[in-house]
């Protein structure tokens, strides 16, 4: 009998013990509760708990231009009216591209202070940098829930997708290839848009005889002319060898990337003196007030005219960029769930309103972006975003490097440094070994 009870005590110890334990291992996070009183009704299940602590949503992005903000504030809105409770703190840092905003964010994340939800782009950006480095949460669940499966095009899901599980919501698909240009400078010279990169030079030579600058740049930032770079990487070479480079099987050494370095070299003649000192969004008003002619720039510069209350084909004009008529270099801009985003259940609804149609519909029309879902209202959208659906349903779609689509960070930024020192000197073939060592180094080329 003494030894049973004894037992029995040893066995109530260790029970302790093991409670003691395991309460002192909890992680103590500021939104957990005291337990209620035994007496009270009973205790609500954790993430009803969590949703009822959680007053905050801090989305981090590099919207700031108009267009990109008016498309941000639009989800805002539909987020507001649905929790108007949850105060969101808008975190942009400026700069086109994320130049700014992509260090900031590394070092945030790497001092363990994530924001709730930040922007990235589908692809390498988003699967090197971040996921297969262990900082992200699956959201596939969210895509089962609200049976995104079906309705987001496959290709998109596979690029945010990695070892089985989905890591991002998609907000919309960019086209990077396109040239805006200024009608009335076009007619008054009797000129038509460039089709490919001789008739650009052509047009431009007429352009510049008349005294117009040719083409707007606005390079502040080197991500500017890795985007001229790309499309006429994709002019000079077409889809399926662009589309090798960044496999490995387009020669990073060959004729058409040297072909494309001089192009871009014979470019620099034809631009505006002060690009250096530009940002994207101030070329792009170049074309508008008749300082440019041209602009080879992706299609938030739609977005930004739209802010402008200005129209597609009346107040300006628009065209692949020379030679890359029937191809769509494409980017997504998306949105993920960080690990230790310090409101997860707010940010969990946030990339709900990113991947609702709703949510779409109201963001890209402002953005000047196409939905990422394919079921988006087609009315609401102007004639440029319309023929943009219709590009992307119909043409072969290759990744943007510069809008992290195609290539890692790393290697991004390898190219970044060949080309800030190329456009410095316009020396081709010392900026082609560099671009073929951004490859090596990129793991991608072998020596
Ligand atoms: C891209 C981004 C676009 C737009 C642009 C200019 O990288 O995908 O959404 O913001 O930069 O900043």
């Amino acid at each position: 009998m003494r030894v049973k009870r004894s037992l029995l005590i040893l066995v109530i110890l260790a029970l302790v013990g093991v409670f003691a334990l395991s309460a002192c291992s909890a992680p103590a996070t500021p939104t957990q509760e005291p337990p209620p009183p035994q007496e009270e009704k009973p205790t609500p299940p954790p993430a009803e708990e969590a949703m009822q602590g959680e007053k905050e949503l801090e989305i981090f992005s590099w919207w700031t231009a108009g267009g990109e903000a008016d498309g941000l504030n639009a989800m805002f809105e539909i987020f507001k009216k649905k929790y108007p409770d949850v105060e969101i703190v808008n975190a942009t840092v400026a700069g086109g591209a994320g130049s700014n905003a992509k260090a900031v964010l590394a070092t945030r994340m790497q001092s363990g202070n994530p924001p709730d939800s930040f922007q990235v782009h589908a692809g390498h950006e988003l699967i090197d940098t971040w996921v297969v480095a262990d900082k992200m949460e699956p959201v596939t669940d969210i895509f089962k829930e609200n049976g995104w499966l079906d309705v987001f095009p496959k290709d998109l899901i596979d690029i945010i997708s990695y070892e089985g599980e989905i890591w991002t919501v998609p907000v919309n698909i960019h086209r990077s290839n396109v040239l805006w240009y200024n009608k009335d400078i076009f007619e008054k010279n009797g000129l038509e848009p460039p089709k490919n990169l001789d008739e650009f030079f052509t047009v431009a030579d007429a352009l510049k005889a008349a005294g117009v600058t040719p083409l707007a740049l606005g390079d502040n930032g080197v991500w500017a002319d890795n985007h001229l770079f790309e499309s006429i990487l994709l002019g000079v070479m077409g889809p399926e060898k662009y589309k090798g480079l960044w496999t490995g099987e387009t020669d990073w050494k060959g004729p058409e990337v040297k072909q494309a370095l001089e192009i871009f070299a014979k470019m620099m003649d034809y631009v505006n003196e002060d690009h250096s000192a530009l940002s994207w969004d101030q070329a792009a008003q170049m074309v508008i007030d008749g300082d440019a002619a041209m602009n080879i720039m992706g299609d938030w510069v739609a977005g930004y005219y739209t802010s402008l209350d200005l129209e597609p084909g009346k107040d300006y004009g628009w065209t692949p960029s020379p030679g890359t008529d029937g191809v769509f270099l494409m980017l997504s801009d998306s949105f993920g769930l960080p690990k230790g985003a310090p409101h997860p259940v707010n940010a969990r609804r946030w990339l709900e309103v990113c991947g609702s149609k709703e949510g779409q519909d109201a963001f890209n029309p402002l953005k000047g972006s196409i939905p990422a879902r394919t079921d988006g209202d087609r009315e609401l959208y102007n004639s440029y975003l319309q023929a943009a659906m219709d590009a992307f349903a119909s043409n072969p779609i290759v990744p943007s490097f510069t809008h992290g689509a195609a290539a890692s960070e790393g290697w991004v930024t390898g190219i970044s440094d060949a080309m800030s020192l190329f456009v410095a000197d316009l020396n081709v073939d010392e900026a082609q070994n560099n671009l073929y060592q951004a490859c090596v180094n990129a793991g991608v080329c072998s020596e």
